[in-house]
């Protein structure tokens, strides 16, 4: 069954009002193949009835499997390896110590958005350790001192989040062997997260396409590959969120492939090493 323009037209449409995901035609594959499972799960005959299902039966598990099914959700343990360097090296200092490089009063609040299944926020969570036992002589920070909420629009990856639990291949890649004996619990086939790291990470389910000014006070948000699904207009809305969200001088972390250019004049970019990260003005 091949999924004609008409159709390709009004799914792609739903796709982005529900998720902000932009389907250019030339995805039109990509929805035929990823769409297609469900359509047979549910004996339907026709792309057109699969959205018909959509638009008039308010059927919020269909609209959530629909979403989780054209959601890209690749994602690895220390992707890119540089910003989780620049964590360590220039970004938690610059909240742990004040201006004479002494201890400042230190609360960490770290945001991860389309955290997936947990990858990423269970880096920065291993980072942060790492970050403390380093200190640990000079500094009084403690790993409770930091907090990280991971977010994403899927409940589906988020209960694999939550269940810390990963494979052989999962760990493969971005866990090195020193990091599976310290933070990681051999159950079975597979490994799981250890307790001291789980304990400073949560999970919610929140779609930032809508409004997030629920959450506040964040000092470090990671918001890396998922920008790059949106259109223009829904990059700006959520930045002007994510402004409203970080605290003053808070930093924002894009992935590589993505930039701020033309989006918002009110975050100062910055780098260190080979990361590129952006500060929010004082004014802003
Ligand atoms: C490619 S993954 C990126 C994972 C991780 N940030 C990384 O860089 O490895 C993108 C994630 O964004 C999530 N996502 C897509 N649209 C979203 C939305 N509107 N609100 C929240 N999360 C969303 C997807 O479910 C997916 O898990």
């Amino acid at each position: 069954m091949e999924i004609t323009t008409e159709e390709f037209n009004v799914l792609s449409e739903y796709i982005h009002r529900k998720s902000g995901i932009c389907l250019p035609i030339e995805k039109k594959y990509l929805i035929q193949q990823r769409l297609m499972p469900i359509i047979k799960k549910l004996n339907l005959n026709s792309f057109m009835e699969l959205y018909d299902r959509l638009a008039y039966s308010s059927n919020s598990n269909l609209e959530h499997e629909i979403i989780a099914a054209i959601s890209t959700n690749e994602t690895l343990f220390f992707r890119d390896d540089h910003p989780f360097e620049t964590l360590h090296k220039h970004i938690f200092p610059k909240f742990c110590t004040n201006i004479n490089g002494e201890d400042s009063q230190c609360k960490i609040n770290i945001l991860s958005i389309g955290c997936s299944t947990g990858q990423e926020p269970y880096s920065i969570a291993m980072a942060a350790h790492e970050y403390v036992q380093a200190n640990c002589f000079i500094s009084k920070i403690k790993i409770e001192d930091f907090n990280i909420l991971g977010i994403d629009i899927s409940s589906d990856v988020l209960l694999k989040a939550e269940s810390a639990q990963y494979n052989d291949i999962e760990i493969k890649r971005g866990i090195s062997d020193e990091r599976k004996v310290k933070y990681f619990n051999k159950e079975g086939n597979d490994w799981i997260i250890k307790e001291k790291i789980r304990d400073i990470v949560e999970f919610r389910k929140i779609n930032i396409v809508k409004s997030f000014m629920m959450l506040e006070g964040f000092h470090i948000i990671f918001c890396r590959n998922i920008l790059i699904y949106f259109d223009r207009e829904t990059k700006q809305n959520i930045l002007k969120q994510l402004l409203n969200i970080l605290t003053d001088k808070g930093i924002l972390i894009i992935g590589a492939s993505e930039n701020l250019f033309c989006l918002s004049d009110n975050f100062e970019s910055r780098s260190f090493g080979s990361t590129l990260f952006f500060e929010k003005k004082m004014e802003a």
